[in-house]
């Protein structure tokens, strides 16, 4: 009998977790862990490479039990992943020999900073695609080797290899040291600041720039082709995707044309628009990345607009301030109020990605009066999502030279109407959401589905998505204008410009 489903392993910031899809893109069995978030320093972020492989082996079981299946129902599995963050390990023994440095950690602050005078952006821009900041890997990477010069040693030796975090789970889930295959795919190869993005090879001036050694790199695979077998839970499997989690989502949107955009709220906020086989430079602080590449060799690409902190600012909420128990009480909070009372908050935790690349920028509340409460911080906190959301997309439409006709918007924020109402508000453009709204794992399922021909091309993933809710704009011009105005303002004291 053929295999009925199709896992996909979606390891994210936070947690991760292993989803099952049906023929119809319905999720029908899952299993999730939380990992620990490791803060040694301000500005460090970490996460323990070890500790997300031992969440992946129970996580896969658990989604097996959850739907009652065995692994001959599996057709394929695909991993999505938190993309940027790395570890390195030993070849012989699969041991991490460093923590993995997380995308949000700006330890390397100074350094990218110094690398935009000199060689300069434009130097990185026309091989990589994107500038030289903290959130990409080789900066990590580079600093990690210049502060432990035995691993850098160890490297150049051939000891040790590199990968972000789904070369890593696939480097475990097909045999790590015996005979685990090392890979990583486009769009995550697009993110290290190491892979030219119109040969999508690693590029020898970027490697020797970093002083990064050939040995440890994995090789550079399309997101949709067989890799290789899997061991363990899902025995005999094929390892058919790995894809970074925002593109994944975007293709989980089904965003297959030109022009079509998505936005995933997550722990940061993501917004992609597909540019097909183009790359779009960017002269407003959007990043020219890849959106996919299938088994053909066919491939996308996107233009992206990043935002640190969404839902992490909900979190900080939650766990910082204690104002709420848990993530879904902003809503009823925030809905106490009838507006933020004045009050606006900037979440420049880890600085402010697009359009300002400032990893300087740190987080601002504004407009604090003794009117202020809860309620209005709440408000304030969920305007600051949209409005971040509206920096991207004036910045993308600039870039892009068309203006966004709508929105599908996707992630665990998107169960929130009150802020969904207010991204309506803010960009003056429907939003909608699918019936499906975890994209991030359903995209890697639908690229592992097509490798194995579990679904047959692209066009049949399209009759999958259905709208589950859409969100129209109420706002009017003068209360959007005068809001508009407060933001701006706030985002300037955060880059510290004094206005
Ligand atoms: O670039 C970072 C991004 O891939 C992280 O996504 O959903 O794990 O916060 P998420």
């Amino acid at each position: 009998m053929a295999a009925r489903y199709v896992l996909s392993i979606d390891q994210g910031t936070t947690s991760t977790r292993a989803m099952i899809f049906d023929q119809h893109g319905r999720l029908a069995g899952m299993g999730q862990r939380e990992h620990r978030q490791i803060f040694p320093q301000p500005g460090w972020v970490e996460h323990d490479a070890a500790e997300i492989w031992h969440n992946t082996r129970h996580v896969i079981p658990e989604a097996l039990a959850d739907l009652g299946i065995s692994v001959a129902d599996v057709a394929a599995v695909g991993v999505a992943n938190q993309r940027e963050t790395f570890v390195l390990w030993e070849r012989t023994t699969g041991r991490p020999v460093c923590p993995a440095i997380v995308w949000q950690d700006t330890r390397t602050r100074s350094v990218a900073d110094h690398l935009l005078d000199d060689p300069g952006a434009d130097f990185f821009r026309q091989r990589a695609g994107i500038p030289p900041a903290s959130y990409f890997t080789a900066v990590r990477l580079s600093w990690l080797m210049d502060s432990r010069p035995e691993l850098r040693e160890r490297a150049h030796r051939g000891d040790l290899l590199l990968g972000t975090m789904e070369t890593w789970l696939i480097w475990n889930l097909t045999g790590g040291p015996d005979g685990g295959i090392h890979v990583t795919d486009v769009t995550n190869a697009s993110r290290t600041l190491l892979m030219n993005l119109e040969s999508l090879h690693w590029d020898s001036e970027l490697l020797e720039f970093f002083d990064v050694p050939r040995a440890i790199l994995p090789k550079i695979v399309p997101s949709s082709t067989i890799v290789g077998t899997a061991t363990g839970s899902l025995a005999g499997v094929p390892v058919a995707a790995a894809v970074g989690d925002q593109q994944s989502a975007l293709f989980g949107q089904t965003c297959f044309e030109a022009g079509e955009v998505k936005c995933t709220y997550g722990t940061g906020a993501f917004l992609l628009m597909n540019t097909g086989d183009e790359i779009v430079t960017s002269t407003h602080g959007m990043l020219p990345t890849v959106a996919y590449q299938l088994a053909d060799g066919t491939k996308a690409y996107a233009l992206e607009g990043s935002i640190a902190v969404a839902g992490g600012l909900v979190q900080w909420v939650r766990d910082g301030l204690g104002l709420i128990r848990s993530a879904p009480e902003i809503e009823t909070l925030a809905r106490t109020v009838d507006d933020s009372g004045g009050c606006v908050v900037v979440p420049a935790f880890t600085g402010l990605f697009s359009p300002y690349w400032s990893s300087g920028a740190r987080g601002v509340i504004s407009g604090l009066t003794s009117f202020v409460t809860a309620g209005h911080l709440a408000r304030a906190v969920l305007e600051s999502c949209a409005w971040q959301t509206n920096d991207v997309v004036e910045a993308m439409a600039a870039d892009a030279g068309v203006p966004l006709k709508s929105l599908r918007a996707d992630g665990g924020m998107t169960a929130n109407h009150l802020m969904m109402q207010m991204v309506a508000d803010v960009l003056d453009v429907s939003v909608v959401r699918p019936t499906m709204s975890e994209t991030v794992s359903l995209g890697a399922a639908y690229l592992a589905g097509l490798a194995v021909g579990y679904w047959s091309d692209i066009k049949v993933l399209r009759r999958n998505w259905h709208r589950a809710g859409q969100w129209d704009p109420q706002m009017s011009p003068q209360v959007r204008e005068s809001q508009r105005a407060a933001w701006r303002s706030a985002v300037g004291r955060t880059l510290g410009d004094g206005s």
